[in-house]
């Protein structure tokens, strides 16, 4: 099993996480020892509520809606991977208009200076700029504040939007002359990146990806394919670890003293790359045949999946409302 490292900072419990995710496709082995595992790590103790950012997926050019399986996929894939319905509060983003109600009342506050400067909308404003990808990051603060959320658990990318988030707290709480928000902070997963099946980020537009639901087979085709210490060209050349990406898989997989004696064996050359990749694979291929499982049963139960969704969403609505109703209280606005 893997061993998640600890978020950092460590947050007080029963304080309140909020974060989402874009419905992009099946969620990889990137997700799972990234951001996954912080909400696995998170939901036993802590408040959380989970969304599936699907106005956040239509950003891009064309305005594409997610399809609904896709949506519900993702969910599926949270499912597998242990998240609990029963510990975290899910719903579907598009489905709470109370979001963009508050989204628009941000606006109100928000520079647009503050929105420029993000470095995600500068990267990608030449190719499809719009109005949505402008307030990208401030529709974001709407999700979490809309909760009064303290703690986001998000990848590295998302450092820039938890400091707008930040700032536009401390303005709306000037405004209404009280602490209504509290400064969400960023909470990023400790371990280190995954690579990939190239040797960079494991990310679906690099398509370098091992899904955390794949059928065995493509996962042996991808490990197969996959790069080794480039300095070990030939069986009896010793190798090091530290510079092969199929390592980095090892760590987040293979039992410590296993791994130990795997590391010597590279090093050594007592081993070969084939199996070593044959052993990362023993490791691997049982845990994504759990994760296929778990969500199998609930693929035979699509109407429970549905009715976790609305639930969750029912919770997150009363909470929502409760924000806005302070909020239109505190800023004079009739109720
Ligand atoms: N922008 C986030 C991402 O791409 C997704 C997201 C949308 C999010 N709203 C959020 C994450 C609120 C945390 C909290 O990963
Ligand atoms: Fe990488 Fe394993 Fe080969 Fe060493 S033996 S280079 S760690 S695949």
């Amino acid at each position: 099993m893997k061993n998640h490292n600890p978020p950092t900072p460590s947050p007080p419990a029963a304080a309140r996480v909020v974060s989402g995710m874009r419905p992009t496709g099946a969620l990889h082995l990137g997700h799972f020892h990234g951001v996954l595992g912080s909400w696995l790590q998170l939901q036993p103790t802590h408040d959380c509520l989970f969304f599936v950012a699907d106005w956040h997926a239509m950003t891009g050019a064309g305005a594409r809606v997610p399809r609904e399986e896709a949506v519900y996929e993702m969910v599926l894939d949270w499912l597998a991977a242990g998240i609990d319905p029963a510990r975290a509060t899910l719903f579907i983003q598009s489905r709470m208009p109370e979001h963009a109600e508050l989204f628009t009342l941000l606006a109100l506050h928000t520079p647009l200076a503050w929105l420029q400067r993000v470095p995600g909308f500068r990267e990608k404003q030449a190719s499809h700029p719009s109005y949505g990808l402008l307030g990208y990051p401030l529709l974001q603060a709407a999700d979490i504040l809309a909760y009064r959320g303290e703690w986001v658990p998000v990848g590295q990318d998302q450092s820039a939007h938890l400091e707008l988030a930040r700032e536009v707290a401390r303005r709306m709480n000037l405004a209404v002359g009280s602490a209504l928000f509290p400064e969400p902070q960023a909470l990023l997963s400790a371990s280190p990146r995954l690579p990939g099946l190239d040797g960079h980020k494991m990310s679906k537009s690099r398509g370098n990806t091992i899904a955390m639901r794949e059928a065995p087979e493509r996962t042996r085709d991808k490990l197969a394919q996959m790069p080794t210490d480039p300095q070990r060209v030939r069986r009896h050349d010793p190798g090091e670890p530290a510079r092969c990406p199929v390592w980095a898989l090892h760590e987040v997989s293979t039992p410590p003293d296993q791994r130990e004696a795997l590391a010597a064996g590279c090093r050594s050359a007592r081993i070969g790359c084939l199996d070593c990749k044959g052993q990362l694979a023993d490791a691997l291929l049982p845990q994504q045949a759990r994760w296929r499982e778990r969500a199998a049963a609930y693929q035979e139960q699509p109407k429970q999946v549905h009715w976790m969704v609305e639930m969750g969403t029912e919770r997150a609505r009363s909470l929502a409302r409760r924000t806005l109703k302070d909020l239109r209280q505190g800023l004079g606005l009739h109720a």
